[in-house]
């Protein structure tokens, strides 16, 4: 069985549920208080033991490649006003993996951008993680227990998803287990997405921006025609690929957060905030005043 050694983060979406601040600002930058959420997903990968990450980006994306850069001059100023800390931290978000860039010409959908991966990641089996779905965790990190799941299912693709609530389900992609019960890690034959009414969803398990993708995938996307929203769905070409490689889905422990869309990141700022050594006291306090006059 191949290793997966590499990850694949899209990140070249348009993000109009983000504008008018998209408009300027990639949402993989967007800041979970200090930090922009994009390190949070690298930093998820290289904990998973990947340190080879492509991020597809798209022609206004560049505040994503300088992030990652160094930035010699800011680490000279810090060192000479004494901040070494923080140059140090600034030097360790480059150190942290050797990360390569692809632009996707057109924002043609999610499929589309995983396919420009292909002169990267060749036919081997591989790790994707999207920057709307920030998810924590004090133990394993999700696309660590996919990858796991990958090992022990002898090279299953995997989906990393979340039992959600009923009122939800109609956001997601749906998966339909192979046999009844959804505990941990099951095969799936088949999945709704995004099914207008609970009754036409076939579980309450829905897929969350993470996967573990067969190297024939590509071969799928190749196949795959626009479809919904005019976009190549990954989604169209996982269905497809199943035929050729079983398919399962891993119930992940972390909490997540859906930061493609405003609530999800408020709650996420709020909750980073309180679990925060420097702020968590002071916003706690805040909150609590706050609740008394709601
Ligand atoms: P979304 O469906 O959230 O699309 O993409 P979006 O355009 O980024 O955001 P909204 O819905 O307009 O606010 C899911 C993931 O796929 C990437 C996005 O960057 C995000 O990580 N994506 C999407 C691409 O890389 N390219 C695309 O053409 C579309």
């Amino acid at each position: 069985m191949q290793k997966i050694t590499k990850a694949v983060i899209p990140a070249a979406g348009l993000g109009t549920r983000f504008l008018p601040a998209t408009k300027a600002l990639p949402k993989e930058m967007l800041p979970i208080v200090d930090t922009p959420n994009i390190q949070y997903i690298v930093e998820e990968a290289v904990k998973a033991g990947i340190k080879d990450i492509l991020i597809i980006i798209s022609g206004s994306k560049e505040a994503i490649e300088d992030y990652f850069d160094v930035n010699a001059e800011l680490e000279m100023r810090l060192k000479a006003s004494k901040k070494d800390k923080q140059a140090d931290e600034i030097r360790a978000i480059t150190d942290m993996a050797n990360i390569v860039y692809i632009r996707q010409k057109e924002p043609k959908g999610l499929g589309h951008a995983v396919l420009s991966a292909k002169p990267f990641i060749g036919n081997e089996p591989f790790a994707v993680l999207l920057g709307d779905d920030l998810i924590t965790s004090d133990e394993k990190p999700a696309i660590g227990e996919l990858i796991a799941a990958y090992y022990k299912t002898n090279g299953g693709t995997i989906l990393g998803c979340k039992r959600v609530s009923k009122d939800v389900l109609h956001k997601y992609g749906v998966v339909k287990p192979v046999k009844d019960g959804t505990k941990g890690l099951f095969e799936i034959n088949d999945f709704v997405e995004k099914p207008k009414d609970p009754s036409l969803a076939p579980s309450d398990v829905a897929c969350l921006g993470r996967y573990v993708l067969p190297g024939c995938i590509f071969d799928y996307l190749e196949k795959t025609k626009a479809g919904v929203g005019g976009e190549i769905q990954l989604t169209d070409a996982i269905k497809a690929s199943m035929e050729t490689n079983p398919c399962y889905a891993k119930i992940f422990t972390g909490t997540r957060y859906d930061i493609g869309d405003k609530f999800g990141y408020v709650k996420a700022i709020i909750d980073f905030a309180l679990k925060r050594e420097d702020l968590g006291k002071e916003v706690k306090d805040y909150i609590k005043q706050l609740a008394k006059t709601l």
